[in-house]
């Protein structure tokens, strides 16, 4: 149950579906355009204020396609003001970042962040004299000992990229407030629906929608929703640097999150049977899931996660990189490819120690990550069992 006392997927039916948007389609069409056309000149001066929101006035400025699902993702995380889209996650985090930082500011970044973030920080903000500060995913309230006085803004991601380590997001939120630092999460592996980011804090959530709410590993798309006071920032940052997500895609966001509840629950069965059933392999020396003791933060997740969706990584037990293609490459139910949240399963080899810069990583063995579909969990098994065995003949 939420805040509301609506379960999670009542919200994703209902959300942002206002009747003079659909005009009786159930959810809300494409409402394509560039040009608004107005009645007079008297009516276009009108027209010319700045806050645009949920009234036409020009093609960029959005129309209902983008306000309803906008709209749905502010619902769907209680004590938000509102949400601007992207056309993808990366472009969210862009223009988040953009938002709060200024010449001379430092960011403090988790060393567990999405590598094209650390991308951001590391050549645009850098060349814009935003310095940059990477901080260990495990610090908790110590940030407090890292926050100077230009410190300006904190980017955390929890589950990290890759290695999956769960932040103290509260206790980091808290220790930012008291100082005026404005913290930004990507939220893209919880969702609002199993991690409320704004109850816990944060002022900016951001998704990187081409996960699970678009769901269908076609289309790209992202989100930021403030907190109370963040957004005519974002707002007026995302129009100056023209960013738009597409009508298009903003409906075929719409259409996955409509479904986006159910799909998580069985994300979340799927993956957690697959990495219990992992676990318990030789072959693997540990597994990187939240909801599992062997994940760091783990007693962080088990406090404040409502549930864990369906990526995660293993760690094998020896075996060099060739080993692991071997036990990728024959899989039959699982593709190689980036991205994740889609329906169908994937498997990724993935070296997060090339990306770190504050933090060691304990596990010596490679590293697969996992991204568990909609599929019979069944058929992966016996999938991943061949793989296993194709990783113990190279290896002897
Ligand atoms: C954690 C995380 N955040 C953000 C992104 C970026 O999203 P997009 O691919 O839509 O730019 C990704 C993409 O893989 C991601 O894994």
């Amino acid at each position: 149950m939420s805040a509301n006392g609506k379960g999670d997927s009542t919200r994703v039916v209902a959300a942002g579906r206002r009747k003079d948007w659909t005009q009786g389609i159930v959810n809300t069409p494409v409402w394509r355009a560039s040009t608004i056309l107005y009645d007079s000149v008297a009516d276009l001066r009108a027209s010319g204020a700045t806050d645009t929101h949920h009234r036409l006035f020009y093609g960029r400025r959005g129309t209902p396609t983008q306000w309803s699902l906008a709209d749905a993702l502010t619902e769907l995380e209680p004590g938000a003001e509102a949400t601007f889209l992207y056309p993808s996650g990366v472009a969210a985090i862009a223009a988040a970042l953009l938002s709060v930082v200024s010449p001379g500011d430092e960011l403090l970044l988790v060393d567990s962040a999405y590598d094209p973030s650390r991308g951001i920080a590391n050549t645009l903000l850098k060349r814009m004299g935003i310095t940059t500060r990477f901080y260990d995913p495990l610090i908790g309230a110590g940030i407090a000992d890292l926050i100077g006085p230009a410190t300006r803004a904190i980017l955390m991601e929890s589950p990290g990229s890759l290695t999956f380590e769960v932040q103290d997001v509260p206790a980091i939120c808290a220790a930012a407030k008291a100082r005026g630092v404005v913290t930004l999460l990507d939220n893209t592996w919880a969702t609002p629906l199993f991690f409320p980011a704004i109850e816990h804090g944060v002022d900016l959530s951001i998704l990187a929608c081409t996960k699970y709410v678009v769901g269908h590993s076609d289309v790209m798309l992202g989100s930021v929703t403030a907190a109370p006071g963040h957004f005519g920032k974002l707002r007026d940052t995302s129009f100056q640097l023209g960013q738009v997500a597409s009508p298009d895609d903003s409906w075929l966001g719409s259409r996955g999150l409509r479904t986006m509840a159910v799909r998580l629950r069985q994300h979340q069965a799927s993956a957690l049977r697959i990495a219990e059933w992992l676990a318990g392999r030789p072959e693997v020396s540990r597994v990187l899931h939240p909801a599992l003791p062997s994940c760091p933060g783990h007693a962080l997740f088990a406090r404040d996660f409502k549930g864990a969706s369906g990526l995660f990584s293993f760690v094998l037990n020896g075996g060099d990189d060739a080993a692991r293609a071997a036990l990728i490459d024959g899989l039959d139910h699982f593709g190689i490819g980036f991205s994740w949240g889609g329906f169908e399963s994937l498997a990724l080899p993935v070296d997060p120690a090339r990306h770190r810069t504050a933090t060691r990583r304990a596990d010596a063995g490679p590293i697969i990550r996992l991204q568990i579909g909609l599929e019979d969990t069944d058929d992966l098994i016996a999938d991943l069992d061949a793989g296993l065995a194709r990783f113990r003949a190279h290896v002897s």
